[in-house]
């Protein structure tokens, strides 16, 4: 089964990632790999942190004369800014002079659950761990699944739909525009649509004069997926669950929508269910795994938690940025006083790298179901099952 888990901390020296499963002889772009750390760390509105960070993925294990080769893959991504920070949060027991006190939670972050439930006497450990730093070694083990995809005829990727009440008008975006976004050299608010992206960055200046912060909503959108992918067999099986928990795991995501599943709850059945029509093979066969279509994809790909060969649609739901230049009411851990939130170097605007984050956890689900229908040690073999399965399909 493709598995990984991360470890580290936003200060600490460097993340880490170990992802298990991928089959021997998949190719790895190490570019391919610091291009997608590049995209999560851009965006209109991202504080003063990426500006130090430089992310590459640093690979140890499970890699050899550039390719897989079927073990545990081990990778670290090093953080720059440990350098400023190896004397607040060492890894011995260090001059607790030097430490850097979180003394006041700071709403809508883990700080005060987090204490409560470890234990701490103030929030520093709990924000370490919780922050969204952690979503660089996602973006990492993401890539390498979206290079396994790839092989696969797959595509991930993102963009924004809406930067707090500005929103697209046409949430119907082509994959051609997509793509265009893509190849872009700056990401801004990485949307489609250039009237509303311009709408987007007057709302994260505006949350910029004021102090305040904005939330937003991404789409990924998976494509060329086949037919076939997760099963209504059993509930933990079925792809529209694991995709949305995949994506709910990603920091200040509060939501997660499957094509249009959150308009289609107050719409009437004809207008939401895509009606299913035929196209007949031409000359030497035609595009596509089958000659079945669709004028709509309301269903975002997935029916019956199984993908019908439609672009996959897994929409996030950010909540605004919790740290606050003009910080909200907050009491003291060690007095319990009222006193104003705790204020830590923040981002105000995280949609673009949200949507990163959430191309990662998307691929990283699509090549375990992927992995677990052609399932195979090697790449041939894996690729050999695929082709089976294409040649069902076109003779179905
Ligand atoms: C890419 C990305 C960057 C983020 N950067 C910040 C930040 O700079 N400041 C902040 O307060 N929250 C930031 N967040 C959100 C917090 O990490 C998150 O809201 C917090 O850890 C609480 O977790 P929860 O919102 O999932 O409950 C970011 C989230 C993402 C996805």
């Amino acid at each position: 089964m493709l598995r990984f888990s991360t470890a580290g901390e936003s200060h600490g020296e460097a993340l880490v990632a170990v992802l298990s499963g991928m089959p021997a002889g998949l190719r790895i772009d190490l570019a391919f790999i610091d291009r997608e750390l590049w995209r999560r760390q851009q965006g209109y509105g991202r504080g003063g942190r990426m500006k130090i960070e430089h992310d590459r993925a640093h690979i140890l294990s499970g890699v050899r004369h550039g390719a897989t080769i079927g073990s545990p893959i081990a990778l670290t991504i090093e953080n720059r800014d440990w350098k400023n920070w190896q004397e607040a949060l060492p890894v011995g027991a260090g001059d607790p002079e030097k430490h850097k006190a979180v003394s006041s939670p700071r709403p809508g972050h883990a700080d005060l659950a987090g204490a409560l439930k470890y234990n701490f006497p103030e929030a520093r450990y709990v924000l370490e761990r919780a922050s969204a730093r952690e979503s660089a070694a996602r973006a990492a083990v993401g890539a390498i699944a979206k290079l396994l995809l790839r092989e696969l005829g797959i595509e991930v990727l993102s963009h924004a739909l809406a930067v707090g009440t500005a929103a697209v008008r046409d949430a119907e975006i082509p994959w051609e525009k997509i793509q265009a976004l893509y190849a872009r050299k700056e990401v801004l608010l990485n949307c489609a649509d250039p009237e509303a992206e311009e709408r987007m960055k007057t709302e994260v200046d505006n949350a910029l004069k004021t102090g305040d912060s904005v939330g937003g909503v991404f789409e990924v959108v998976a494509h060329g997926v086949p037919p076939g992918l997760g099963t209504y067999a059993n509930w933990d099986e079925r792809l529209d669950a694991l995709l949305a928990a995949a994506v709910m795991s990603l920091q200040a995501v509060k939501a997660v929508e499957i094509g249009t599943g959150v308009g289609s709850a107050s719409s009437p059945g004809s207008a939401v269910h895509d009606a299913i029509g035929y196209e007949h093979a031409k000359g030497d066969g035609r595009a596509g795994y089958t000659g079945f279509r669709r004028r709509t994809n309301h269903a975002g790909g997935i029916e019956g938690g199984i993908s019908n060969g439609e672009d996959i649609l897994v929409r996030g739901y950010l909540k605004p940025i919790s740290t606050l230049r003009r910080p909200l009411e907050s009491v003291n851990f060690k007095t319990r006083e009222p006193v104003k939130a705790a204020y830590e170097r923040s981002d105000v605007a995280v949609v673009p790298a949200a949507g990163v984050g959430g191309e990662a956890m998307v691929a990283l689900t699509l090549a375990r179901c992927a992995l677990e229908k052609f399932g195979g040690d090697s790449m041939g073999e894996v690729l050999r099952n695929f082709e089976g399965y294409k040649k069902q399909l076109k003779d179905y």
